[in-house]
């Protein structure tokens, strides 16, 4: 029966990741899926309905108006913004700092609510300009700007599609508290690997460029360099010790 379904609902539901957990979930006869939206008269959101998820627009700045729009739920999927609210170059340290303030406060403060938050991690998009090379004039080749030595790892992921089918287990299958480093094999990369597949693919010759000081968010690739993209985050699951 219907009501006896459990609910989740998800913030930035309309967005990448979101509408990637709304996909992964709606597949499921045991859930109905609450999608949060500043714009419900949004296409993205008429989609959403279309799609058979509730779409709702509580204002979150309303405590008695978000305590409707989060009635009866079970579980709740959000994302952090990702290095959003810090201004000019990045350091180690605000990089270290990405699961943001937050999740920080929930963890350092709420161990109540912390017992039930499970983290996933999920690496860059590759539609980040960081990890696409850029032509240079001068050489008359394409490079990657990088404070990164060839044999650092990172995994590089679709911003669509992926999120949902590694929430799922977080949500369904494993324990709360769970933290994964998500990531698809094919894409878990070294610079090395990537350089040599860009250069692969495009036929062009790509080179790796080091650079040791950077602007903006590149800055914080200083901190992989250092310590490892996980750096900092300890007790975090793999995608293949994952329950199923
Ligand atoms: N780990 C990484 O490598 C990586 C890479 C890129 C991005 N990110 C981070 O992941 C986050 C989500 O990424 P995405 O690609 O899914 O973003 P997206 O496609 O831009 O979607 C953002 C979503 O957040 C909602 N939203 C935005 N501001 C909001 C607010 N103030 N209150 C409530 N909802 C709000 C929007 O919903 P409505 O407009 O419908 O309200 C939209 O659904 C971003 O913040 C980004 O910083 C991480």
């Amino acid at each position: 029966m219907a009501a006896s379904k459990k609910i989740l609902i998800i913030i930035g539901a309309t967005g990448n990741q979101g509408s990637s957990v709304v996909d992964e979930f709606l597949k499921l006869p045991n859930r109905n899926i609450r999608c949060l939206t500043r714009k419900p008269t949004s296409s993205a959101s008429f989609a959403l309905s279309a799609l058979g998820a509730e779409v709702v627009q509580p204002g979150l700045s309303d405590l008695s108006s978000l305590s409707k729009g989060f009635a009866n739920i079970n579980a709740i999927f959000l994302n952090t913004k990702f290095l959003g609210n810090i201004q000019g170059n990045i350091t180690g340290e605000a990089f270290r700092r990405r699961e943001a303030m937050v999740i920080e406060y929930i963890l350092n403060e709420q161990p109540e609510l912390a017992e039930k938050v499970s983290l996933n991690y999920l690496c860059g998009y590759n539609t980040d300009p960081m990890l696409i090379p850029r032509f240079n004039r001068a050489s008359g080749k394409y490079s990657f700007a990088l404070p990164l030595a060839k044999d650092v790892r990172i995994s590089i992921i679709d911003p669509k599609e992926p999120t949902g089918p590694f929430v799922l287990p977080l949500v369904e299958d494993e324990d709360a508290g769970t933290k994964l480093l998500a990531y698809d094999a094919k894409s878990y990369l070294t610079i090395g690997e990537i350089v040599d597949l860009w250069s692969k693919t495009s036929g062009q010759d790509v080179v790796l460029q080091k650079v040791w000081h950077l602007n903006g968010g590149a800055c914080a690739l200083g901190f992989i360099r250092e310590y490892g993209y996980m750096g900092g985050v300890n007790n975090f699951l793999e995608p293949s010790q994952l329950e199923k």
